[in-house]
């Protein structure tokens, strides 16, 4: 079977992405709005009004310089809950004490965030209620910074959002505009309608991986040579990392398994750094159990030193031969481990693509491949690629586009192979119960 990149892949990708739809994401759902100084505070009560009036459990948490904005009567009228704003309320703590309110969020949503705010919880810091209740969290972080376009733009500004994203904390917004302070650009809080429209999704994921555990490997390798020297290559990272959020979107738990790269966590995604093959080889162990599907994106080193010299090699001679081991090859070993997940492996070659990627299909036992054609400018850190993607009975091309759309693609490809997979299985095991079934009664009209 040959297909293109036709409304085939898009509507396989749609038929998925459609069924994330929820007429009512926030019934029920538990937020934590934090509130935070600046003269936006104003805004958060209309914030407050419609995640109401959409059915969530709202509860306000204020910092001391909110509440020169805004009175806590004004946020206990419309949550109807009492605000919270001390650490050190013991009524307040006797009746749900902070770390159980931090396990109570489904959501900590902080609208406004002050510039002030926003460093605390880069720098983790825990000195007041609505801080220590950020860091005691696991529920997502949204933040909806507020501020003049002038400390939206400072570099400490910058250098926080940077820090905060690249943990999974979501920013919303902010707008650009006029300020209260009579300047215009950008730091303006988003409207609460927008800040709405942008949490529903954090907080009721669906579609068809919901409850299925993906791991996906993405980014490069590097193996020591010595203290400060490795062996490595180009991989940006963001292939793999395109395809964790992609994967999270149609509804998967997934595991991100990255090498050293430069980019922010997809929101939804829990991730794991490591460096060497080994380490992303002792993360994937760590993390297979329970796993419906893997993905091994990440373009993990073939061969390493033998040795990783413990001091800085000098340079003694004109020459220097590394010798240099085979790694383990993560893609094979969970392969063939028991139970065994979905199997989605990658190829790079720089020439006769489709027949090194079919052989590695098969070498490695995979479900599916997705090849690409590397080289100078190719597939390796760039933002655009194509893939060639096979399976047993099938092949799609997909051309260049944006590695976002690739993997968003490719996800669908993923989903459909996998739930025939199952699928098949389920019909195969029916049809063994029944003949099962038959020979016990036969057994027993015999005897
Ligand atoms: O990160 P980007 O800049 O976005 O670039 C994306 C990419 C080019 C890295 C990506 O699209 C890609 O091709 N990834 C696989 C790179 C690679 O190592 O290919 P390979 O043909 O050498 O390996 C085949 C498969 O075995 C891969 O799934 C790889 O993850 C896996 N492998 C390889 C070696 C090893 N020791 N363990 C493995 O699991």
């Amino acid at each position: 079977m040959v297909q293109g990149y036709d409304g085939g892949v898009r509507s396989t990708y749609r038929a998925c992405m459609g069924q994330k739809t929820d007429n009512q994401p926030m019934q029920g759902k538990r937020i934590l709005l934090g509130v935070t100084g600046g003269i936006a505070a104003y805004k958060s009560a209309e914030l407050v009004r419609r995640l109401i009036e959409h059915g969530a459990q709202v509860q306000v948490v204020m910092t001391s310089a909110a509440r020169e904005f805004v009175t806590p009567t004004t946020f206990q009228a419309l949550s109807g809950r009492p605000v919270r704003s001390d650490l050190w309320d013991a009524a307040a703590e006797a009746a749900m004490g902070h770390i159980e309110l931090a396990r109570w969020a489904e959501l900590v949503l902080v609208a406004p965030a002050s510039a002030d705010f926003l460093a605390r919880l880069a720098h983790g810091l825990a000195d007041d209620l609505l801080s220590t209740l950020c860091l005691a969290t696991e529920a997502p972080i949204a933040v909806a910074p507020a501020m003049n376009q002038l400390m939206w733009r400072n570099a400490a500004t910058r250098s926080n959002v940077e820090l905060l994203t690249a943990r999974g904390v979501r920013m919303l917004g902010p707008g650009v505009g006029d300020q209260a302070c009579g300047e215009f650009g950008p730091g303006r809080l988003l409207e609460p309608a927008d800040i709405v429209a942008q949490i529903a999704p954090l907080l009721s994921p669906a579609g068809p991986l919901i409850g299925r555990r993906v791991l996906v490997t993405a980014g490069p390798t590097r193996e020591c040579i010595d203290p400060v020297r490795f062996v490595s290559n180009r991989s940006s990272g963001k292939m793999g990392f395109a395809l964790a959020q992609s994967l999270r979107d149609v509804g998967a738990e997934v595991v991100l398994i990255s090498g050293p790269v430069t980019l922010p966590t997809p929101l939804g995604v829990r991730r794991i750094d490591v460096e060497s093959c080994e380490q992303m080889y002792a993360a994937v162990q760590r993390e297979l159990p329970g796993t419906a599907i893997f993905v091994g994106t990440a373009a993990v080193a073939d061969y390493r030193p033998l040795a990783c010299a413990e001091q800085k090699i000098k340079k003694t001679s004109e020459t220097l031969a590394l010798e240099l081991t085979r790694t383990t090859d993560i893609l094979s070993q969970v392969s063939a481990s028991t139970p065994r997940p979905f199997m989605v492996g990658f190829a790079a070659e720089t020439n006769s693509v489709e027949h090194y990627a079919r052989t590695k299909l098969l070498a490695k036992n995979l479900d599916l491949i997705a090849a690409n054609e590397v080289g100078h400018s190719k597939a390796f850190d760039c933002d655009d690629n194509s893939l060639l993607v096979l399976w047993r009975g099938g092949r799609v091309e997909l051309p260049v586009s944006s590695k976002r759309e690739l993997a968003q693609a490719l996800t669908g490809l993923i989903v459909e192979q996998y739930l025939e997979q199952n699928a098949a299985r389920e019909r195969g095991s029916a049809r063994e119960l029944a003949s099962e079934e038959l020979a016990t009664r036969e057994g027993a009209r015999a005897s």
